[in-house]
């Protein structure tokens, strides 16, 4: 039997509202507006995003489960990973396939799921220590990008970056991420990169516009969540959702555009921002990638590529590397 599993907090919900407010201030009084992607996911962010990835045309989630089903095996074997640290894990739906393939092997002895959402978080590390009980599990609420220090030494690692959310970062901020990721680990440690490819825009933009309107409502989430933690009165109802494909950049853009004039009050930040008619803040970039450029950018952190494998329609590609 494993031990109770654990749930370690290094994100406060005051160092929230701090980090909140710094990017709030920064990218309300920037121009053009913008704000980064990570402040979609409270609880009902968390929950509209797993709304997403059961849309029609979505095929992210459902494409990278499926390569991970028919290759998780020899992930595996060649990995015989005795912790797995799972950044930015939501639900950890996929990770059971990894979990499952990683305890078939007879190696893992420790599963670290990591999440900004502490909800989402708290229900994963509950139910997957229900249903590993010979793994332990350690949950860490944190940044991804700010606390790769506190991750547990010892134990053949690998770290796994699933979904595409690599591509929520600005090639900077990906060579800062990668950078990190090179200090923690050791040499011959592993990381697994999920990473959505370039694809037929007719496709894409689909996945970021759905019919439903979910997704919409996943990017308005943001200006309730600056309403909740900074006592903002945006009117979500009152900005368009946009999601556009920026070709020379290679990444999916979502934006709000402002349906009226309108004046915001943030009263936490003091605040007040003004929008013109039509005006449009940047929420998320979600960049594609070609297995080039992914090659590089983890060769010059520090990382020879070992294996790639991509589904049937070159939509999706799982990148496994070792730290050199
Ligand atoms: C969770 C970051 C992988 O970029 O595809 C889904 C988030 N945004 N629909 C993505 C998202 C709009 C998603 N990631």
């Amino acid at each position: 039997m494993n031990a109770v599993p654990t749930l370690e907090t290094h994100l406060s919900d005051d160092d929230l509202t701090a980090a909140l407010r710094a990017d709030a201030l920064l990218g309300l009084t920037s121009a053009p507006k913008w704000l980064p992607p990570k402040w979609f996911y409270d609880a009902r962010g968390s929950e509209l995003f797993e709304q997403i990835t059961e849309l029609p045309e979505y095929y992210p989630t459902r494409t990278e489960r499926a390569l991970l089903e028919r290759v998780v095996g020899e992930i595996a074997r060649s990995t015989r990973a005795e912790v797995l640290v799972e950044l930015g894990s939501g639900s950890s739906a996929k990770t059971r396939l990894l979990l499952n393939a990683l305890t078939a092997e007879g190696a893992l002895e420790t599963y670290v799921p990591q999440d900004v959402s502490s909800s989402a978080l708290r229900a994963a590390v509950e139910e997957i220590a229900a249903e590993f009980p010979a793994v332990s599990v350690h949950g860490v609420v944190s940044d991804f990008t700010g606390t790769l220090g506190n991750l547990p030494r010892g134990g053949r690692r690998m770290i796994a970056f699933l979904g595409g959310t690599i591509g929520n970062l600005v090639p900077a901020e990906r060579a800062e991420f990668l950078a990190g990721i090179h200090e923690v680990l050791e040499p011959g440690e592993q990381l697994l990169i999920g990473a959505g490819l370039v694809i037929d825009p007719a496709v894409l933009v689909p996945a970021y516009d759905d019919a439903a309107g979910v997704t919409a409502e996943f990017n308005r989430n943001v200006l309730h969540v600056l309403n909740n933690r900074l006592d903002a009165d945006f009117v979500p109802e009152k900005f368009d959702h946009i999601a556009m494909w920026d070709a020379e950049n290679e990444w999916i853009e979502m934006r709000l555009a402002a349906t009226e004039a309108t004046t915001v009050k943030v009263r936490e930040l003091d605040l007040t921002v003004e929008f013109a008619p039509g005006e449009q803040m940047r929420t998320e970039i979600s960049a594609k990638f070609r297995l080039d450029g992914l090659r590089n950018e983890l060769a010059e952190a520090g990382f020879r590529t070992e294996r790639v494998w991509t589904d049937p329609d070159d939509r999706f590609a799982l990148v496994l590397s070792e730290r050199v």
